[in-house]
């Protein structure tokens, strides 16, 4: 097969679509807008949801992109081929534009041509849904398949476990898939097929036609909007394209590689536990990288992502003196990514120095108590005789010895102990208001909320933000952090100090009048230079995209935003700010409601 690098093949599959006529879009941020039921992206798709649901895009009905995405759901098994929390997702989309006619073909043609991936037509083999109570089977699609050359053999009929995608949350768009996937040696039976895990198929590419809507539990409406949502990891596709054996032997981890071996004069495939150690450093540094390079970057706390960020990076710790990484380098391994990734993600290059930074003061962080914290635990362990190691134990080593839950059941597990979570909680509940729930449960991805009460919370943010710009007299005031319930907004921003009570009142009051004046909100479209040229404030990667949807209201606030937004201001009822509190270093924690106007 063709030998190719991570960049061409994100050209590639850029290029690919913007000749049919897509308009290559940047990455979203990993924290998700507006979806407090998730705390990262996870698909491709899922920034583009309220879009899927009918909201008109600004770029128009046929987009591509390269999405950043977190999973961390099976971060332990992490150091094997092929699991990492970082990865890219290639993806097109269709917003009620093309379905199945248009995108098999255009599948075939991308997998197969000299001029893109250039897989032999006779490798290939496809799943297709094979019908239900829900939907039909998906002939049409089969159908398809084999008229752009793929054997019938190779065209596999397989049920809603394999071949359904999404919805991402609880409801939403969904739909029946159909697969692709490389054939990579003699299936195992006559029966074998790509539901069967003896590795005769590796899966390349998904096309979801998204022609539901899951609206509860065995319920589908159809969509008025028929949808395509296509998603190709990109780690995965390098991997097997260029024959080898495990993603971390691909061109993006070459050079954090060579500084590892640098670093501690171990070579990446010395021996099996070392070549663990290594991945699990890769992945790690990796992940954190972009989390802390992110545009609403991400800092190491005790509480939702900042909590996620702050176990990968002490995991990374962890294993590091399985290999004797010097202390305090975790940030040169970084460098290496930055340097690996930043014309695709600039905004890396921009954050470099905060990236090392936090890297740097968390190793520090936890490598003070490290040493004494495993001499903690090899004696606690030794103690045990049930088993278990109890949940006040375990409390301890985390809130003296920094050591997340994770960590602590990890090794004891290595030992073959369990722990006790639920005491653990209550140790923790006890001695801390600050609960870190937050960041165990929420990994099953969720939409983005469109109810009135979420959407003018939406429109309570923008307002907020820029009040804050005015009272605390600093245009710079970035966001870092948007989280909104139908209850509450959350808003991190970047600023040094505290507010005083007196502040608070101010913004308070400013936002209740701006509420009172009634002003419509206004929605724009224009290239991003006029929104920029305009005053039009967001943080937004300009690489790429080129028309943006912009909300203004009155001279208050001018946001470039995808929306969805209260027509005027009115409607928002009274802002209240509950609190405002420190959520890290630099950064300030604002909780807010909108109490309805009595009738
Ligand atoms: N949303 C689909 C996936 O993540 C394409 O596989």
């Amino acid at each position: 097969m063709k030998q190719m690098t991570s960049e061409k093949l994100r050209e590639l599959y850029l290029k690919f679509f913007e000749s049919k006529g897509h308009k290559i879009i940047p990455s979203a941020s990993l924290i998700p807008e507006n979806d407090p039921t998730v705390l990262f992206t996870t698909a491709g798709m899922h920034p583009l949801v309220p879009y899927l649901l009918g909201e008109k895009h600004p770029e128009g009905t046929r987009l591509t992109d390269v999405q950043k995405c977190v999973r961390t759901g099976d971060i332990d098994e992490v150091g094997d081929l092929s699991h990492c929390t970082f990865f890219e997702m290639l993806g097109n989309w269709s917003l009620g534009d093309y379905f199945k006619e248009e995108m098999i073909p255009w599948s075939y043609e991308f997998l197969t041509s000299e001029e893109y991936l250039g897989i032999p037509s006779d490798q290939l083999a496809v799943s297709v849904f094979e019908g239900d109570a829900d939907a039909p089977r998906d002939e049409e699609s089969a159908q398809l398949w084999i008229k752009c050359g793929i054997k019938p053999e190779n065209v596999y009929y397989l049920p809603k476990k394999h071949n359904w995608w999404g919805p991402a949350g609880l409801t939403g768009p969904c739909g029946p898939d159909t697969e692709m996937f490389i054939i990579r040696k003699e299936k195992c039976s006559p029966e074998c097929s790509p539901a069967c895990d003896c590795g005769a198929f590796l899966e390349i590419w998904n096309d979801v036609f998204m022609a539901y809507n899951k609206v509860g539990e065995g319920q589908f409406e159809p969509l008025e909007q028929k949808n395509v949502d296509t998603g190709m990891g990109l780690e995965r596709v390098l991997c097997i394209m260029n024959g080898k054996e495990s993603v971390y032997d691909t061109d993006v981890f070459e050079d954090a590689i060579a500084v590892i071996e640098k670093l501690t004069g171990k070579g990446f495939k010395d021996d099996p536990e070392t070549t663990r150690a290594f991945r699990i450093i890769l992945d790690h540094v990796r992940t954190a990288t972009f989390m802390i390079g992110d545009r609403k970057g991400i800092t190491p706390s005790n509480v939702d992502q900042g909590y996620v960020l702050r176990r990968i990076i002490r995991r990374a710790v962890r294993y590091g003196r399985n290999i004797e990484l010097p202390t305090g380098t975790l940030k040169d391994i970084a460098e290496a990514f930055i340097n690996k990734y930043k014309d695709a993600y600039p905004e890396l290059l921009d954050n470099a120095d905060r990236i090392k930074e936090e890297l740097l003061k968390e190793e520090n962080k936890f490598q003070k108590t490290l040493q004494t914290g495993l001499k903690e635990f090899e004696k606690v362990a030794a103690k045990v005789t049930d088993g278990m190691i109890d949940g006040i134990t375990v409390f301890h080593l985390y809130d003296t010895y920094g050591f997340p839950l994770e960590i602590t059941e990890e090794m004891a597990n290595e030992k073959g102990l369990k722990i006790d979570k639920e005491g653990y909680e209550k140790a923790f509940a006890e001695h801390q208001s600050k609960s870190k729930a937050g960041a165990e449960g929420k990994f099953a991805a969720g939409l983005a909320d469109n109810q009135a009460e979420t959407v003018k919370l939406h429109t309570a943010t923008h307002l907020l933000q820029a009040a804050l710009q005015k009272v605390l007299c600093d245009d710079n005031i970035q966001q870092r952090g948007s989280n909104i319930t139908a209850e509450r907004l959350r808003f991190d921003f970047s600023f040094p100090r505290p507010m005083t009570k007196d502040e608070v009142k101010e913004v308070e009051a400013l936002v209740n009048e701006v509420i009172q004046q009634d002003l419509p909100v206004i929605m724009e479209e224009m290239p991003l230079s006029e929104a920029n040229e305009r005053g039009f404030f967001g943080i937004f990667d300009s690489k790429y995209g080129e028309r943006v949807k912009t909300y203004s209201i009155g001279d208050f606030s001018r946001e470039i935003c995808g929306g969805p937004h209260a027509e005027h201001t009115g409607e928002l009822g009274t802002f209240v700010i509950k609190k405002e509190q420190s959520s890290s270093s630099g950064v300030r924690r604002i909780k807010a409601v909108l109490v309805p106007n009595e009738k």
